[in-house]
């Protein structure tokens, strides 16, 4: 299943911060969405996702499950890693009673061996290291079988190996989920080795679209300024509200 997304538009507090944009990622294809802090990324994939309302536009998203692993990994402090993994599937409506405990054990288990931490069931969060944490909420957004996976800044804040690691489990994923996915990212490697395209935003627009081949060839004063860190170019860090 795919995504399409059409002219859509959120403003907040009188300031448009996506205005009228427009993509769509294929069944099985990885989008990148890269763009300064501020740009509206995040808020996008809370849109696709249903924690927040666009002010127009058309969202296809299908009535596929919608599976998302957040910016800060947002584990549940109190529950220990087996409840937070299973939490969807003991809590939705549409999967409550669906499985008996041991199938459950099973999901988790086979779960936690996708993202390389078999055993670790009855740790809490505070005992796991970021990358842990990271990789736990992997595993908890697969339980559901989702048709679509998106991760805000699913590295950020790991060192470059830890980022390697969640790179493979991300492509891996794909793989076993054959999930149509969206991953905003800030980190080059990230965009290069997961994504078949990429969309940059800045100023509520998409200034570039292309594969991360393309942003690499740094032919545009966007994809050059992003490319190269640099504090001068068209893009003004002021502009994103940073
Ligand atoms: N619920 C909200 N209420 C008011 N303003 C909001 C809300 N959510 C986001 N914003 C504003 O919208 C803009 C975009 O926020 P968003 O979180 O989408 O940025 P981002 O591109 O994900 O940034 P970062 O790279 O720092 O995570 C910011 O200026 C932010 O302050
Ligand atoms: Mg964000």
């Amino acid at each position: 299943m795919s995504i399409k997304v059409e002219n859509l538009t959120k403003e907040f507090d009188g300031r448009k911060v996506l205005n009228n944009i427009s993509f769509s990622v294929e069944q099985g294809e990885i989008l990148s969405i890269v763009g300064f802090s501020g740009s509206g990324k995040s808020t996008i994939l809370k849109i696709l996702c249903g924690l927040l309302d666009a002010d127009s536009g058309n969202i296809d998203i299908g009535n596929g499950d919608v599976a998302m692993v957040f910016q800060y990994s947002a584990l549940f402090d109190s529950l220990n890693v087996f409840d937070n993994i299973s939490f969807a599937l003991q809590e939705r409506k549409e999967f409550r009673n669906k499985y008996t405990k041991e199938q459950l054990k099973e999901i988790v288990a086979k779960s936690l061996e996708t993202v390389g931490l078999s055993g670790i069931e009855d740790k809490f969060p505070h005992e796991l290291s970021g990358g842990m944490q990271k990789r736990v909420s992997l595993a908890r957004a697969i339980v559901t079988q989702p048709e679509f996976i998106l991760y805000d800044e699913p590295t950020a804040g790991l060192d470059p190996v830890a980022s390697t690691v969640i790179e493979d489990y991300i492509l891996r994923l794909r793989e076993e989920t054959k999930a149509t996915s969206i991953v905003v990212t800030h980190q080059m490697s990230t965009i290069t080795r997961c994504s078949d395209k990429v969309i940059m935003l800045y100023d509520g627009n998409i200034v570039f679209r292309g594969t991360p081949n393309d942003l690499l060839k740094q032919d545009n004063p966007f994809t050059k300024q992003f490319v190269s860190a640099s504090i001068e170019g068209p893009m003004k860090i002021a502009a994103t509200g940073f």
